[in-house]
């Protein structure tokens, strides 16, 4: 009796146990599929480039180059100032910016550039007035942040690293201002200096806003999402700022995604 009893609770304990490790395995891969990302998203092993754009509203900027082919990184700081370690509230005399990081076999500073003079208008300048800042502040809170971008717009900025971006730069404003002579490009060049990030609720804003974006992802933690191309990619998405047959792309994904019930979305 006691001895049959044991013959077949066994396989029962044992299916139990073998059920556990199923389940555990599975809530194990839906908890944690940053390192599944991880070995995705390991940076390329040869050199990125860095570029830096000041554009506006930081939050749409980072949205615009999120997406292009050959951008790795994105990250959201304050440039072109003197003040040191400016933040959100006080950014001082800098430009609210985005540092772009790529992969120069992919993508060039020159199309780079191209991006930024499409993604903007560069031309109208807006008087100074003692609450202009005040006013950009407040309009850039609202939910639709492109509102933010038609006041600050003079803010337009190229850094760059010497003379060879230096050059392209120059060049690139003057085929802009070719376009129409009725108004004056108000984009500066400059030489980067400091580039500070901004605070981490300012980076990957428009793919934040999107909680069910974040959650497919698997709730990376800050520092890799910060770090992450494929949330770089979903920000841009989230913005609607990716190429409409990108935008249909991630669409489709997500779509399977969610008939499949597997919560995790580790390439685009
Ligand atoms: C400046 O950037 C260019 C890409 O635009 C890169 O090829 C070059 O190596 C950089 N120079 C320095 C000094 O970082
Ligand atoms: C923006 O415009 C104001 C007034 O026209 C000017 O003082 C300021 O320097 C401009 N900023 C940039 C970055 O061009």
């Amino acid at each position: 009796m006691n001895l049959s009893q044991t013959n077949l609770s066994l396989p029962y304990i044992l299916s139990l146990i073998l059920l556990t490790i199923s389940l555990a395995d599975k809530s194990f891969c839906i908890r944690f599929p940053d390192r599944i990302t991880n070995t995705v998203q390991d940076p390329p092993d040869h050199p990125l480039n860095t570029a830096v754009f000041a554009l506006g509203c930081f939050w749409r900027s980072e949205a615009v180059f999120g997406c292009l082919n050959g951008v790795v990184r994105t990250t959201v700081g304050y440039a072109g100032g003197s003040k040191t370690n400016p933040d959100y509230r006080s950014l001082g005399d800098h430009a609210e910016s985005v540092q772009v990081e790529y992969d120069p076999r992919l993508i060039t500073f020159r199309e780079l550039l191209e991006v930024f003079w499409s993604s903007h208008d560069c031309r109208q300048v807006f008087g100074q007035g003692p609450d202009v800042g005040n006013q950009y502040r407040w309009k850039c809170l609202q939910p639709a942040a492109i509102i933010c971008k038609l006041l600050l717009v003079n803010r337009s900025i190229i850094f760059t690293n010497g003379t060879d971006e230096f050059r392209l730069a120059a060049l690139s404003k003057e085929k802009e201002q070719m376009k129409s002579k009725s108004s004056i490009v108000a984009t500066q060049i400059q030489k980067l200096g400091t580039f500070y990030p901004a605070e981490p609720e300012h980076q990957k804003f428009e793919l934040k806003r999107n909680p069910f974006l974040l959650q497919l992802m698997g709730n990376l933690p800050e520092e890799e999402l910060e770090k992450s191309s494929v949330a770089a990619k979903l920000n841009s998405y989230a913005a609607e700022l990716c190429p409409p047959n990108v935008q249909k792309l991630i669409d489709v994904k997500i779509n399977d995604i969610i008939r499949k019930g597997w919560p995790i979305l580790r390439d685009v």
